[in-house]
Order: C-alpha cells, then structure tokens, then sequence
C-alpha cells in the first residue's frame, strides 16, 4: 500500500457508519446512473466517502475546496480507486485550483457535493451550460450554506441543494468537537507551545468557537470570547468566559483562532496592539478573517517557518499559522476534524446524495433541510456501533408527550 492508501485504511476502520451504508450501497448500486461532482478537502476522511460513492455505483469527479488543504498521497491513492478521477493539488496556484473545480464540472455531473460553494457558484456564473442536467447538490459548511441562501434569496440558486452542515448530526459534532479538537492540536502541533495559562481568544462563538474555547479551557487557558451577537455573548459569559470587543483582547491574547465566517475580525487597528509573540490563527472557512495584506504591506521584518509566517510589527513579533488559511487543515502537520466526527458528516453526505439523486427532480431551487429521518438514521447507526441503548417512548409517553389537554 502506498502512504495515501494507508491513510485510507486507517481512516476506514474508526469509520463505522459509512462502512455500514457502504455495505448496502455495494449491494443495492443506489447511486448508479450518477456523476458526482465534489469540491471538498481531499485528504483521508473524505476519501472514504469518495469510495462510499463509488461504491454505491456514483462516477466521482473530485477536486480541493482550499489551496492549502490537498493531501497529494490521498489523491493519488483516489486515482486508484473504480470510477473515481481526483484532480485535487495541495498548494496550487488561484488558477489551477478554478482548473480543478472546471476538470471536475467537464464530467457533465447530475449531483454536487461542495465544501464553501466554490462549485456551485462556478456552474451558476462560468459553467451555466451544465445547469440543466444537475438533479441537485449537497453543502458541508456555515459559510458554503450563507452563500447559498443569499444566492436563493436573490432568486439566483438554480437546482435544490441540501444543507448538510444544518443538521444536528453535523454542526453539534463536525463544527462543535471537530473543529474544537483539531484546530487547537493544529496550532499545538505547529507551535509546540503551551495552551495552559494563556490568554485564548476565540472570535466568534457559534458552534465552532464554543468548541473550540472549551477544549482550550480543558487544557488550563484563560479563554476570551468576542462577539457581535448579544445573545451568543451572554452565553459565553455563563459558560465561564471572558467577553470583550476584539480591540480589548488584541492587547490581552497570546493565541487568537477566529471562526466567525466572517470577514475583517482581525486587522491593521489591532496588530500594534498585540504583544511580542502573539499567535493568530484562523478556523472559518475563508482566508479573510485575519488581514494578512495589511501585515504584508506593514512589516518591518518577517520568518517564514513550516506553516508560521512571522510579521514584525512595531518592532514586536507577530505570527501567523497558514497564511490564515484554515488552521486544522493547512498547516503542514494539520489532520483535519478527528476520523470518527468525520464519520457522521460523511453518513449524512453519503445518504443525502442518494436522497438528492432519488428526489431532486420533484424540488425547485433552493435550499434545503437534512430529512429528519436520515439525522436520526445516522445517529441510530453510530449508537449501535458504540454498542449503547437508549430507552423508547412507552405509548403513554408518546400520547402524554402530543396530547394538549393533560394538565397536573
Ligand atoms: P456560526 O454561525 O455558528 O458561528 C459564527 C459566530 O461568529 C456567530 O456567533 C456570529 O455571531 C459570530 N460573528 C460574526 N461576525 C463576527 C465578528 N465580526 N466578531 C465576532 N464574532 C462574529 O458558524 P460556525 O458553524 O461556528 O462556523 C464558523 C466558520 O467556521 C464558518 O466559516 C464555517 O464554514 C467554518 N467551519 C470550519 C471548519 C473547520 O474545519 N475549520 C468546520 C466547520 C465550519
């Protein structure tokens, strides 16, 4: 086996839920008579559901969804694999990563599944010549899901596609412990400095953030939330944090981590206030949360390490993890959302293919919710293979539990 395969069977066997819709996927060829296109972060995880797909009969067409996030073994192991073609590159240029998602659109696909819309928003502006055979798509991430329902309200989203990331299953384990996991061990692993003791700021605290700060809390940092949102500030306040605008926490931080999925948090106002040794990073999914031309065009110096470009600002050091790219998965060591939070993700991708496949022919444009019972499928699959019960509603419960006319 070469290193990409191993990565592969590694990732496979703490992957016990697609391994059970793979089984009946290679029985019952749901996906036959399809072409998938996908951009999504190509490394093991994701390979997994790639021969999911293939395995359910789908002709994939997979590329990157971010420059720095490619894993070369895995795609060519991809290359490897029946009725899968990977076109994906890790650190390509601006151009080769839109020649990958325009490699993967040539292939005339009937479902997407995108990480951030960078595929979708290709067909609908470049590629609207492929729209009509497209029977639907699927969207991973918060900022893939903004996009598109600001496409849908613009009346501009042309086939329906179904917000993966919305679902339970998804953000309250992908967002929340993935990202919280592996963004704190990509900036550990790249640093080799010590979380405990240190001022932690977290920008935003949506479901990403709020993992994130209680995994850095865990590990003895002193966490400092900013916000825009009134009522998600006051629930980090209760939750033990400290809240303050980021122009507070600038002076205050030693490691940053952003993941707003917004833009400008981070900028030319707050880097003179940094101190010496200040390290930022950046989980949302887009490299514009930190205002990297502003420390380019401002520095007085800079050393660039594996995956730490150092700006001197004001004669203090500032750092920056890659090129404030995504920190879990650019960095050179960064492994991504552990596997087993990946499983459910990738379940649920995996089934809502076949549902976009089987059903996007009765949708109009636009998006849509996981069905309730492929969350509950996934959830089911994952306690079973856990190998833990839960209690069921007795039929008086169930009457109790609908009825309006039982009081005390
Ligand atoms: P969310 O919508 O739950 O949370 C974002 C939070 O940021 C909200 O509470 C919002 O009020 C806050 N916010 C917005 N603008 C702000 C500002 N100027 N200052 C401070 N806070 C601000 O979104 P979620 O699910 O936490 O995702 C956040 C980002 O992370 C998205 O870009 C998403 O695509 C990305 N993501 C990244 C992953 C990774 O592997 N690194 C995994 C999953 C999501």
């Amino acid at each position: 086996m070469n290193t990409g395969e191993l990565k592969m069977s590694w990732a496979r066997q703490y992957m016990p839920v697609l391994g059970e819709i793979r089984k009946r996927f290679e029985a019952d060829k749901p996906l036959s008579d399809t072409k998938i296109a996908m951009a999504l972060h190509v490394e093991a995880k994701t390979a997994v559901l790639v021969e999911t797909l293939a395995a359910g009969g789908a002709e994939v067409y997979i590329t990157g969804c971010n420059p720095l996030s490619t894993q070369d073994d895995v795609a060519q192991a991809l290359n490897s694999v029946n009725g899968v073609h990977c076109f994906a590159k890790r650190a390509c240029s601006v151009e080769e990563y839109y020649g990958g998602i325009d490699k993967v659109l040539d292939a005339n696909p009937t479902v997407t599944i995108d990480d951030g819309m960078d595929l979708i928003h290709r067909l609908h502006t470049e590629r609207r010549e492929l729209l009509d055979n497209i029977t639907g798509g699927c969207e991973e991430t918060t900022t893939g899901i903004h996009r598109l329902r600001s496409m849908a309200a613009d009346g501009k989203l042309e086939f329906p596609v179904i917000a993966v990331n919305d679902t339970p299953m998804k953000r309250c384990f992908d967002n929340v412990h993935g990202t919280g996991e592996s963004a704190l061990s990509a900036v550990m692993i790249t640093t080799n400095t010590l979380i405990g003791g240190k001022w932690f700021v977290v920008a935003g605290y949506g479901y990403c953030g709020r993992g994130l700060a209680k995994m850095a809390h865990g590990l003895g940092a002193k966490v400092i939330v900013t916000e825009i949102d009134p009522r998600r500030a006051l629930e980090a306040h209760m939750d033990g944090y400290h809240v303050m605008t980021m122009d507070e926490a600038a002076k205050t931080g030693d490691i940053f981590v952003t993941t707003t999925g917004n833009t400008s948090i981070i900028t030319g106002r707050h880097f003179p206030l940094m101190k010496d040794g200040a390290i930022l990073s950046n989980a949302g999914h887009f490299n514009v949360e930190i205002d990297i031309p502003w420390l380019e065009a401002n520095k007085e110096g800079f050393e660039q390490r594996d995956g730490i470009d150092t700006y001197v600002i004001k004669g203090k050091k500032i750092s920056v993890l890659a090129e404030g790219r995504l920190v879990n998965l650019a960095v050179p060591k960064g492994m991504g959302h552990p596997v087993e939070v990946m499983d459910l993700s990738f379940a649920l991708q995996a089934l809502c293919s076949e549902y976009i496949k089987n059903e996007g022919q009765k949708l109009s444009g636009g998006v849509y919710e996981v069905p309730n019972e492929i969350d509950i499928t996934v959830a089911s699959l994952k306690l079973s293979s856990l190998d833990v019960s839960i209690d069921k509603l007795t039929e008086y419960q169930e009457k109790y539990m609908t009825s309006w006319d039982i009081g005390t």
